[in-house]
């Protein structure tokens, strides 16, 4: 496989979901500019006009808005992307996001519930409705860990994350071992911090106060990093790989080898979550 084709979507469909903001509507950007036709997915109709009138490709791209978490409406949304482009052949599960930052105690089930359904089971329901689809397509799918999955410190107030975070990284390897015959790969995206538009501001106005930059500056990523591993970890580049997590800050990834690539998926034990050996 060329570079060229590695990076050429033209012909190929893309799922995205979390298409509205941040890292999903780069993403979506991103695969847009390399020529695929995409569906943009999320809740809120307006942020995903948004991305579609930035993406400027009319006849190309098609929105979907709805929860994905509600029954039928990941079904839906790809029946409704066979309808319109006739294949898919990549996922970007970008929906979810943090929120809470409440102890166990104060949050309310309900609530803790729900950060979980908008980040493991919108994953799942999206990945699952267009299963068939990319089996015919031999095509990849990519969910979005982060890394309240395995750092307590990063959060100390945030299991309903943290536990659908490395739900993501679980079901990435058992599904990818799945469907290891059908050709259907998938990885997880570890972003690291990517502030979106809000954060910015806030980050503005305390900079305005400090008149010095904010500490959270020197570990922020642009969402257009974590839109180039994200389509990296979807594209022909990273085969192999398959039940895999790459982070933005890991930096091999841009230089991978084949060779180097195989070896990693030659490991079983590549991903360990947080096992104790000694
Ligand atoms: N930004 C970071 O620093 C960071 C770090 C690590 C991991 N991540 C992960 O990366 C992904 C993208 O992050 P982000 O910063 O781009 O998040 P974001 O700006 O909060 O966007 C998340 C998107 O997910 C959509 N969404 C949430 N629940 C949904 C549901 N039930 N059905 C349909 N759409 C739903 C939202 O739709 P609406 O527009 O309707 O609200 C929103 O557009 C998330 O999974 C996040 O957890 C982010």
């Amino acid at each position: 496989m060329s570079a060229d084709r590695a990076l050429d979507w033209s012909g190929r469909v893309a799922l995205v979901s979390g298409a509205g903001s941040n890292i999903g509507r780069a993403v979506a950007l991103e695969f847009v500019r390399r020529g695929a036709a995409i569906v943009l997915a999320g809740r809120d109709e307006a942020r995903l006009q948004r991305t579609l009138a930035a993406a400027g490709a009319p006849g190309r791209v098609l929105v979907r808005a709805g929860d994905l978490a509600q029954d039928g409406v990941a079904e839906s949304l790809v029946a409704r992307a066979l309808e319109y482009f006739g294949r898919i052949d990549a996922v970007a599960c970008l929906a979810g996001g943090g929120g809470g930052d409440q102890a166990l105690l104060e949050q309310s089930p309900a609530a803790w519930e729900g950060l979980v359904r908008d980040n493991l089971f919108t994953s799942m329901r999206v990945a699952r409705a267009a299963l068939p689809a990319l089996c015919a397509s031999r095509g990849t799918i990519l969910f979005t860990s982060g890394g309240g999955a395995w750092f307590p410190e990063t959060n100390a107030r945030h299991t309903a994350y943290a536990t659908a975070k490395a739900a993501l990284c679980r079901l990435t390897d058992q599904l990818a071992f799945e469907l290891l015959a059908s050709g259907v790969r998938v990885n997880c995206l570890q972003p690291g911090l990517v502030l979106n538009e809000d954060d910015l501001a806030r980050v503005e106005s305390e900079e305005s106060v400090l008149g010095a930059p904010h500490a959270l500056r020197a570990s922020n990523h642009t969402p257009e990093q974590a839109a180039e591993l994200a389509l990296w970890l979807l594209g022909s580049a990273s085969a192999p790989l398959s039940g895999r997590l790459v982070a933005t800050d890991d930096p091999w990834w841009h230089s991978a080898t084949r060779a180097e690539l195989e070896r990693i998926q030659a490991d079983p034990h590549a991903y360990t979550l947080r096992r104790s050996v000694i």
